[in-house]
């Protein structure tokens, strides 16, 4: 069973005396979550383990993140089950702070902003979500200090953020990308598919149908006609099924924005992605796909 820890400075301690401890200097990972874990965390725990001796999770759920009337209060806190299902992978240290703990002034005075990555996708309907987890990533870097910290690809703007603030603020840590979970059917997994009423479990494979066949009919040759078109069914398509579509859109694998001609897609940028947010009832669903321009 992972010992957990409520305070940074026991946490610190823990690490730093298991660092002394070892004979030669050993790799810690860091897989920061908000808890209520699944199959898709595991998973991040598991490629975790695979890259270091020493696998410390985090699980807050982290109030800067949250807009006004989002799900903060509502979301899901099951630290116990959370505990039991990180046993079965072996972590081997769950830090749960407080909000008191990880803020003594909240909100923060100090930002981490992460600039015009911000300003398409889900920073366009939530503006300040990316901010906040700028300031809890830079913190739980700082506190734990690892070499690798792992990162679900589910969450693509987020990874490329994430990213970025390593190699401005020079945090020497290797950053991991871990594969979408999927369910059978082809849902992405995330704490948010709860929300999902009956029916809504059933429509939602849907999205991830979309963008495979999307990607099918854009490999290929760029044809920026062709791909307005082909987006905007999809988009009609998801829309008659029941999503309220925040965003599907087709950016380079740097999520820069794809121009009229497809002139920025030089021979290392011609890797492109689709990337899609909506809402199905409560919940807010992300996935993406990748393919390639040739
Ligand atoms: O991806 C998440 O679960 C959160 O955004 C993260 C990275 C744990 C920061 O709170």
């Amino acid at each position: 069973m992972p010992t957990i820890y409520h305070r940074i400075s026991d946490l610190r301690s823990a690490l730093a005396s298991s660092r002394c401890k070892l004979d030669k200097p050993k790799r810690i990972a860091l897989v920061p979550t908000m808890g209520n874990l699944h199959e898709g965390h595991l998973e991040l725990v598991s490629i975790a383990k695979q890259q270091a001796d020493i696998v410390v999770v985090s699980v807050f759920v982290n109030p800067t993140q949250f807009g006004i009337g989002e799900d903060f209060d509502s979301y899901p806190r099951t630290l116990d089950e959370d505990v039991s299902k990180l046993t079965t992978v072996h972590a081997d240290h769950v830090f749960a702070p407080s909000i008191d703990e990880m803020y003594p002034v909240l909100p923060p005075p100090t930002l981490v902003l992460a600039g015009a990555i911000t300003d398409q996708l889900c920073g366009q309907s939530r503006p300040r979500h990316f901010d906040g987890v700028g300031i809890v990533v830079s913190k739980l870097f700082n506190i734990v200090q690892p070499d690798v910290a792992v990162f679900g690809q589910k969450d693509y703007q987020q990874l490329a953020i994430i990213k970025q603030l390593v190699r401005d603020l020079s945090y020497p840590i290797e950053i991991i990308r871990a594969p979408i979970v999927r369910a059978t059917d082809g849902l992405a997994l995330s704490s948010r598919n709860q929300y999902l009423t009956g029916t809504e479990r059933k429509i939602a494979p849907l999205l991830h149908q979309e963008l495979q066949q999307l990607a099918k009919q854009l490999s290929g040759t760029y044809d920026n006609d062709k791909l307005n078109m082909l987006i905007s069914n999809s988009r009609q398509r998801l829309t008659d099924a029941g999503f309220v579509v925040d965003y599907l859109e087709v950016k380079t694998a740097q999520l820069e924005s794809i121009t009229d001609n497809g002139s920025n897609l030089s021979s290392e940028s011609a890797n492109a992605i689709i990337l899609v947010a909506a809402k199905l009832g409560q919940a807010r669903l992300l996935d993406n796909e990748p393919f390639t321009f040739k």
